[in-house]
């Protein structure tokens, strides 16, 4: 049997960023038959533009379309910046209109920051325009994330460490 693939993304590209490590965690827990992947070329992908979409968009581009493609599912783990979705995150979820890569794909979002809200609501339509199969129990808004890791960047507060993990295997459960 085909092993199931989770594909994961984080929003910031902050070196020891929070979002990076909370992905870190989940990557602990995935089960024996899943592969686990953290997508580290959010930052390649160039601005978006409706003319460069064509049969040969750049390659950054393909090879994230293929990727998620391959995935069974998807958790996208972000932060918040000025009350928005960070611009490399959205950019990315630009390219992958046209090309339907996000139509009913099982979708674990994931907004981990100061507060939070205003990203977490505006990806949620981002992530409706797009037709991706939400997952609402795999849905998770986390504030005050500096102060529930260690400096390690270690996941240290209980209650969040339960919804991660419930999260994720309400994710598991669409595999
Ligand atoms: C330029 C900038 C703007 C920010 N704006 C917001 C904001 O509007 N809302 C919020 O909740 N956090 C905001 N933050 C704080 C981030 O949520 C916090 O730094 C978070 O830890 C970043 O995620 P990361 O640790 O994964 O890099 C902002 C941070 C930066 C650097």
């Amino acid at each position: 049997m085909m092993k199931k693939t989770i594909f994961s993304i984080s929003g910031s590209l902050r070196s020891g960023s929070s979002n990076h490590n909370i992905l870190k965690f989940l990557s602990a827990i995935v089960p024996a038959d899943v592969t686990y992947t953290i997508y580290n070329n959010l930052g390649q992908i160039p601005p978006f533009d409706p003319g460069l979409d064509d049969e040969t968009p750049p390659e950054a581009v393909t090879e994230l379309r293929n990727l998620i493609n391959q995935a069974d599912a998807v958790i996208i783990c972000t932060p918040e910046y000025a009350f928005g979705v960070p611009g490399q995150l959205k950019n990315a979820l630009d390219w992958l209109v046209s090309s339907s890569t996000l139509v009913d794909k099982p979708v674990s979002l994931i907004t981990a920051s100061s507060v939070g809200n205003n990203a977490h609501a505006s990806l949620l339509l981002t992530l409706g325009a797009l037709s991706a199969n939400v997952i609402e129990e795999a849905i998770l808004l986390i504030p005050f994330i500096r102060a529930k890791m260690d400096t390690e960047g270690n996941v240290t507060d209980k209650p969040t460490k339960e919804s991660l993990e419930n999260a994720f295997n309400n994710l598991l459960a669409q595999l």
